[in-house]
């Protein structure tokens, strides 16, 4: 009788903390092990150098090589995945970088119209200072959207996000 009381209070338990399915638990595989943690709290970088939501806002958008090849030119120049970037560089390709976060383009979202709203990166996005490798930590579906909307008392209106279908 206890044994099973104590069970299905542990069931609720972990049913309780399994994270949403927004989240993702594992890391996307990607083309070179970047470290955000590195870069950001050891070298002492700006999330901006990399990702400066340039005109019209919507997006944050992915370094191009030449950004890093102004380190990596000289810097561990002896690693293999150095001269796989500097390989990309050469032949003036990007970094096949896989998608951590992707709204559908159906959906309406500008970078800038929150950041100046008063959003930061980490509030969406999680401390990625700290992180060696980056996955889908935050959940931003629609209802995940809609939370901070209620919170901010921003609209909810539908068409808010999906003035485009
Ligand atoms: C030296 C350049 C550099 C700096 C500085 C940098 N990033 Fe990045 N960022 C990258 C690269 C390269 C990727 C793609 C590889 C990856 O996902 O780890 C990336 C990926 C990301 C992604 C996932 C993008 C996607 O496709 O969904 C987020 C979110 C992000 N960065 C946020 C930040 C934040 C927040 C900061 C500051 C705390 C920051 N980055 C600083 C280079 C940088
Ligand atoms: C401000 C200089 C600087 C810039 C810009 C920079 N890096 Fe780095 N990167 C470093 C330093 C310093 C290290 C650590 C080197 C070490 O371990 O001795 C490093 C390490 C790395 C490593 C690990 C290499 C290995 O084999 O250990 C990768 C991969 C890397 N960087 C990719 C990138 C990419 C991709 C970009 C552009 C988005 C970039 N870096 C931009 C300075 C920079
Ligand atoms: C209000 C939530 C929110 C905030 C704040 C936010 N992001 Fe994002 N970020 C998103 C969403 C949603 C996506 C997916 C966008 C898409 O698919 O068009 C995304 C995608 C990205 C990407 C992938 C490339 C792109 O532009 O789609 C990078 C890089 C990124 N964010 C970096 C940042 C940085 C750096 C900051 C702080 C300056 C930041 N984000 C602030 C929600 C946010
Ligand atoms: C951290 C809180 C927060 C999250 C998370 C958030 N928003 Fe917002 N959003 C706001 C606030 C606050 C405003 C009002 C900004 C203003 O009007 O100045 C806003 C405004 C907007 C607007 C109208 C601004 C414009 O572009 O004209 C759209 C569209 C929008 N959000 C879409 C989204 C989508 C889609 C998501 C989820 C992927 C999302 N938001 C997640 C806080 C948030
Ligand atoms: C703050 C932004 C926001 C608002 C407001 C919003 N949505 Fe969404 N909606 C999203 C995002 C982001 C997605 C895609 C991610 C997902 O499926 O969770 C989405 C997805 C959807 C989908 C597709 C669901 C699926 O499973 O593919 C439908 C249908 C939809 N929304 C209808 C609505 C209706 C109806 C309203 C008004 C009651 C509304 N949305 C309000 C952001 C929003």
């Amino acid at each position: 009788m206890w044994k099973a009381l104590w069970l299905a209070a542990l069931a609720a338990l972990c049913a309780a903390q399994l994270p949403d399915l927004k989240i993702e638990r594992t890391a996307p595989e990607q083309p070179l092990p970047f470290s955000h943690k590195q870069h950001v709290s050891t070298n002492g970088m700006k999330c901006q150098q990399c990702h400066p939501v340039p005109d019209p806002g919507d997006f944050a958008t992915l370094p191009k090589t030449a950004l890093c090849m102004g380190c990596h030119s000289s810097v561990k120049t002896d690693s293999p995945h150095i001269k796989k970037l500097a390989g990309l560089h050469a032949e003036n390709k990007r970094v096949p970088w896989a998608g951590v976060y992707r709204v559908p383009d159906w959906v309406s979202f500008s970078h800038r119209k929150h950041v100046t709203s008063g959003a930061s990166c980490e509030d969406c996005h999680g401390p990625v200072a700290e992180r060696a490798v980056l996955r889908r930590e935050k959940d931003l579906s629609m209802a995940a959207c809609m939370d901070c909307h209620r919170a901010k008392r921003a609209s909810n209106d539908c068409l808010l996000c999906h003035d485009q279908r």
